[in-house]
């Protein structure tokens, strides 16, 4: 490689040493990997100290991948308070208004308020199985990043769209919903996860992923900006395994993973390794 062992200027700002080994690509992109663990309606106090045990114990790659799991939101302040503080924990939804009579609601201001960092918006789940609509979607991610929230906006196509040569005007209008309620694009993750590949075994190949992930860079490049395309990470999820993990990591623009069941077991700690292994 050409650029082994320089320093280089990120679109951000940063100085980064490129080198020879495993991380050279996240060094030229600039884009650090980053592991999303979304538990869903799984877990007890008993399974969740099981997890944060493989996770205390397990290398998690220390600077070079951003690690953060999701528990369901009763658990979120126990999950804080025992978890190192290196891995980041996020809420998988949460409502677009601070407080007020919305019952079963949780706010971004609380989410933050017991220290959590993140929230997920716009899973498939949430938009298939609970009618979350773009517009909804948009206002809860305004909402969570004005209030301080980082935010992991999910995205993808449900199998009669991908059959129908629909792919990217789905993923296209889904991510405009994202991008005008985005006011700091440093904040925001994109999870793109094909609906057919969530939970189903049927991952998305590397290409396909690839494809899309690369037709995501592109819209954002023309209705953001370069900048933004050139530094926001692009997550891949739909039943990632530690099987399939390394392959896609090798991926040019698969910027880390978002894991659903794999993430309730010790092998998360293999795909947070993904690239570096
Ligand atoms: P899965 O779920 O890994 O179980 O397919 C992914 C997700 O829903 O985020």
């Amino acid at each position: 490689m050409e650029c082994q062992n320089q320093d280089v200027d990120c679109s951000d700002g940063k100085r980064i040493k490129l080198d020879s080994s495993h991380d050279s690509r996240m060094a030229a992109s600039g884009r650090q990997f980053f592991v999303g663990g979304n538990w869903k309606m799984n877990g007890n106090t008993t399974s969740i100290d099981g997890i944060i045990s493989f996770l205390t114990d397990g290398s998690l790659s220390g600077d070079q991948t951003e690690v953060v799991v999701a528990p369901p939101a009763i658990y979120l302040q126990y999950v804080r308070q025992k978890l190192l503080a290196s891995v980041a924990v996020a809420a998988q939804n949460c409502y677009k208004e601070a407080k007020g009579a919305f019952t079963g609601e949780n706010s971004a201001e609380m989410i933050k308020d017991v220290g959590c960092e993140w929230v997920i918006l716009g899973h498939s789940e949430r938009r298939h199985k609970f009618g979350e609509t773009d517009e909804l979607i948009g206002e809860k991610i305004a909402h969570a990043l004005k209030a301080g929230l980082k935010v992991i906006a999910c995205i993808g196509e449900l199998l009669s769209e991908r059959e129908n040569g629909k792919t990217t005007e789905v993923v296209f209008k889904q991510s405009k919903a994202i991008a005008e309620n985005v006011s700091d694009w440093n904040d925001v993750v994109i999870a793109y996860e094909p609906v057919w590949a969530i939970g189903t075994g049927k991952t998305a190949t590397p290409d396909q992923a690839q494809e899309v992930h690369h037709q995501l860079r592109d819209w954002l490049s023309q209705n953001v900006s370069p900048d933004v395309s050139a530094k926001t990470r692009i997550i891949y999820g739909g039943s990632v395994t530690a099987a399939n993990a390394h392959e896609l990591a090798l991926q040019p623009d698969i910027d880390g993973f978002l894991v659903g069941g794999a993430s309730l077991k010790p092998d998360f700690v293999k795909i947070v390794q993904a690239r570096s292994s």
